[in-house]
């Protein structure tokens, strides 16, 4: 064979792309960009992206979920037109994806919240900002131009949290998710055994880790400080959690939060509320009859309670009961685009992602965020056609037909 005849065979380097863009388009699974996120950051900041709580039975029981159920295709149907296009609270996104609240963004890339809501924004896809965000919300509106989803923690010091919705409605914060899984925090003992300090100390063995990721901890150095942006903003001094602390944090996490908090900020807060973390059809019930608007369900990514079942399992008796009428988002353990067919023919509107569009984040910024969902929606793409539906909404009508448990 002649070398053009062999180049043409095994196709030809793409020209005119520059060398980011050739990786990132050689980047096929967003699994592929853990690998790269890894390779970034020192072991214990990867673990703290990484890590579940207790023995991780959640973490892993989390991926396996999705391999109970198999996909039984309808063939023969004209799939020109696929669209994964839908409408979510009113709004309209390219795909039934979003991007999940993390807090401590910027530990993990400098990008940080303002890179992942760019990202989400230029995917046409939504973002939740976290309590614990190292951005505030208006500087998020301001670098993204776009008003992200806000999570709330209910915090001991009612007046911090109450402030933060007041803060996020005004900067144009539409969905309002209150997280309910966190009366205290998991035990985290990847973090534990690391020692893991947030923000990082500069002692002998941070120095010891900058000789190995040199790159991560002169971007760390040479930006600014971390701390909780959203947070402080709402804190009156003497609050005692200006400092940025996760142990600050994490101590006004509070036990006491109960449905009548629920029932307090659902008068508070004027647009569409949802309940991040449920996992029962009861609660779900609960949250409608107080008018909440929805739930997220989730067990934190295996972060919070260790042994919580897969939220993904849930969906059918949540939606059995709460009825067509009340928002279902789902996250832990999603990963690709036809773990998101799975989640809709199960009746959810949206799945949502924690650490994939992290790691993509870590890996290229922004870019790695949008190759992220890009890849995502290319899956539930191609697994509709193969599936033979064309929209989001048969994917969902058909779902118990093109859906069987193992
Ligand atoms: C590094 C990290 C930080 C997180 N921080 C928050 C947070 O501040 N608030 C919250 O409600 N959930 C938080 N979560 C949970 C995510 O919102 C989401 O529920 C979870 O990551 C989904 O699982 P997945 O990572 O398997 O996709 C965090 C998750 C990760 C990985």
């Amino acid at each position: 064979m002649k070398p053009r005849e062999v180049l043409d065979l095994f196709g030809r380097p793409r020209t005119g792309l520059s060398r980011a863009e050739r990786t990132l388009s050689n980047t096929l699974t967003v699994s592929d960009f853990r690998g790269r996120a890894r390779r970034r950051l020192p072991g214990p900041v990867f673990d703290y992206l990484e890590g579940g709580a207790d023995g991780e039975r959640s973490l892993r029981d989390n991926r396996t979920a999705f391999d109970d159920y198999h996909l039984v295709p309808s063939a023969l149907r004209d799939v020109s037109g696929t669209s994964t296009a839908t409408t979510l609270f009113g709004r309209r996104y390219s795909a039934p994806i979003g991007l999940a609240p993390t807090g401590y963004t910027r530990l993990l890339s400098q990008a940080g919240e303002i890179g992942a809501a760019t990202a989400a924004a230029r995917s046409a896809v939504p973002y939740v900002i976290s309590t614990v965000a190292t951005t505030s919300v208006e500087d998020v509106v301001a670098g993204a131009g776009v008003a992200p989803y806000f999570q709330l923690y209910i915090l001991k010091d009612r007046g911090i949290s109450r402030d933060m919705v007041a803060r996020a409605a005004a900067a144009g914060c539409e969905v309002l998710e209150i997280a309910i899984d966190t009366a205290v925090s998991g035990n985290r003992l990847r973090d534990r055994r690391n020692g893991l300090a947030i923000p990082p100390r500069l002692d002998a063995a941070t120095i010891a880790r900058i000789g190995v990721k040199p790159h991560y901890w002169t971007s760390m150095i040479s930006n600014p400080a971390l701390d909780f942006a959203n947070v402080r903003a709402s804190a009156s001094a003497g609050t005692g959690i200006a400092g940025g602390s996760i142990a600050e944090i994490t101590s006004q996490f509070d036990p006491t939060v109960g449905w009548d908090d629920i029932a307090e900020f659902r008068s508070l807060w004027p647009g569409t509320l949802l309940l991040k973390g449920p996992l029962s059809a009861a609660d779900a019930l609960r949250a409608k009859s107080l008018g909440v608007d929805g739930v997220h369900l989730s067990n934190h990514g295996g972060r919070q309670l260790d042994g919580a079942i897969p939220p993904v399992r849930l969906v059918p008796e949540v939606r059995a009961a709460a009825g067509d009428d009340f928002g279902i988002l789902v996250d832990s353990g999603v990963r690709t685009g036809t773990d998101v067919a799975v989640a809709l023919c199960l009746g959810a509107d949206a799945a949502f992602l924690g650490r994939p569009y992290l790691w993509g984040l870590v890996a290229t910024g922004p870019r790695g965020v949008e190759r992220v969902v890009e890849i995502l929606t290319a899956e539930l793409s191609r697994t509709m056609q193969l599936l033979g539906v064309t929209s989001i909404d048969q994917l969902r009508e058909e779902g118990s037909i093109l859906l069987r448990a193992r």
